[in-house]
């Protein structure tokens, strides 16, 4: 069921739902997640069996923001033992938005969602449909909103409703709720970082750039190590359509459609550089600006795999540093 997010009893009926341990799917800035009360134990299953989710892999808590400038603290204090001086630097410069910090967690909540980990992923989230949800839903006693991406495990995550009700078409022809808050204007998921260290440690690469980050705690932030927690987003073959995505630069590109002349059927494409590949292969062109890249990438993964193609042949982004979420999303799509 996709109810439009513009229509207020849209928004109380998804909050109630949440509230009596059912899922919802709610869009966020950065893809739409599968949303249960997070200290709902039964509800939380019902992710994890929904998505076909391993149950050790951990999924984010969402918070609502409040009303006053730092109004998620009430979540944080309800599910982190302990907020380092340069998490909660994180918090102020970049919440609500696209940023997850993984915390120490406090004993006794949120166990499930946490995938059994001692620790939890907290993240309150930009969009103005998922901020009136979890407000709606704290109103009615629900401290935060687990919700993976929603799509079944392994597989590119949503960026529109319609997504959602594709990658689970039974549950969504069934009870499931999903709300309709149109594109996400991010387009590809959080950037995580680890703060159960005495330092920072980016788990996943998003939209904010590690100087972004570092300006804002003012520490370096590592690269993730051997003692890293686990997270099935770094999986390394993860947001794979059914086509095999191949990346390739211009020039490997053009010679590789050469070879192939006009024979290059069962072959999708989707480059920034000029190239002109045989009139059958469906294409679409890369943005030359990441955040535009990121925002289509999902979709446009979906949209040549839906042609039924092979292979997606995809041209290897700029090396910039902008550039460094949509390239790990690209790199494990191909793995
Ligand atoms: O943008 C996003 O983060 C989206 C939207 C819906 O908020 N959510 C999302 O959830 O991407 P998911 O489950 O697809 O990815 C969550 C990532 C996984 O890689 C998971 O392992 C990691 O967060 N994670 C969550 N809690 C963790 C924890 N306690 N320790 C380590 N990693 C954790
Ligand atoms: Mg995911």
């Amino acid at each position: 069921m996709l109810l439009s997010a513009k229509d207020p009893a849209a928004i109380d009926a998804a909050a109630q739902r949440l509230a009596e341990g059912s899922l919802v799917g709610m869009p966020t800035e950065t893809v739409y997640g599968l949303a249960a009360d997070a200290d709902n134990a039964t509800a939380v299953h019902r992710i994890f069996e929904a998505k076909g989710r391993p149950a050790d892999h951990p999924l984010i808590v969402h918070l609502a923001a409040g009303s006053s400038a730092s109004g998620w603290r009430h979540g944080v204090d309800h599910y982190a033992r302990d907020v380092p001086a340069f998490a909660a630097a994180l918090m102020q410069a970049f919440w609500p938005g696209p940023l997850t910090l993984i915390l120490p967690r406090r004993e006794g909540v949120a166990a499930v969602a946490a995938g059994g980990q001692d620790s939890v992923g907290l993240r309150c989230p930009a969009h103005p449909v998922a901020q009136a949800l979890l407000k709606a839903a704290a109103a009615r006693g629900v401290n935060g909103v687990a919700a993976p991406s929603a799509n079944r495990f392994g597989r590119v995550s949503p960026t529109t409703a319609a997504h959602v009700a594709e990658e689970f078409t039974a549950l969504a022809e069934g009870d499931l709720l999903i709300l309709d808050g149109g594109a996400c204007p991010v387009g590809i998921e959080s950037t995580i970082v680890d703060c159960t260290r005495p330092h920072p440690v980016l788990l996943r690469p998003g939209m904010l750039t590690t100087a972004q980050l570092e300006a804002a705690c003012g520490q370096p932030v590592r690269e993730r190590d051997e003692a890293a927690p686990r997270a099935s987003g770094t999986l390394e073959s993860h947001y794979a359509p059914r086509a095999k995505v191949r990346l390739m630069d211009a020039r490997q590109l053009r010679a590789a459609f050469q070879v192939l002349g006009h024979d290059a059927k069962g072959i999708a494409l989707y480059a920034r550089s000029a190239m002109e590949p045989a009139r059958q292969v469906p294409r679409r062109r890369m943005p030359d600006d990441a955040a535009a890249a990121a925002r289509e990438l999902f979709a446009v993964l979906r949209e040549l795999d839906a042609t039924g193609v092979r292979l997606i042949w995809v041209e290897t982004p700029p090396e910039g540093v902008e550039w460094d979420g949509v390239r790990d999303r690209l790199e494990r799509a191909a793995a």
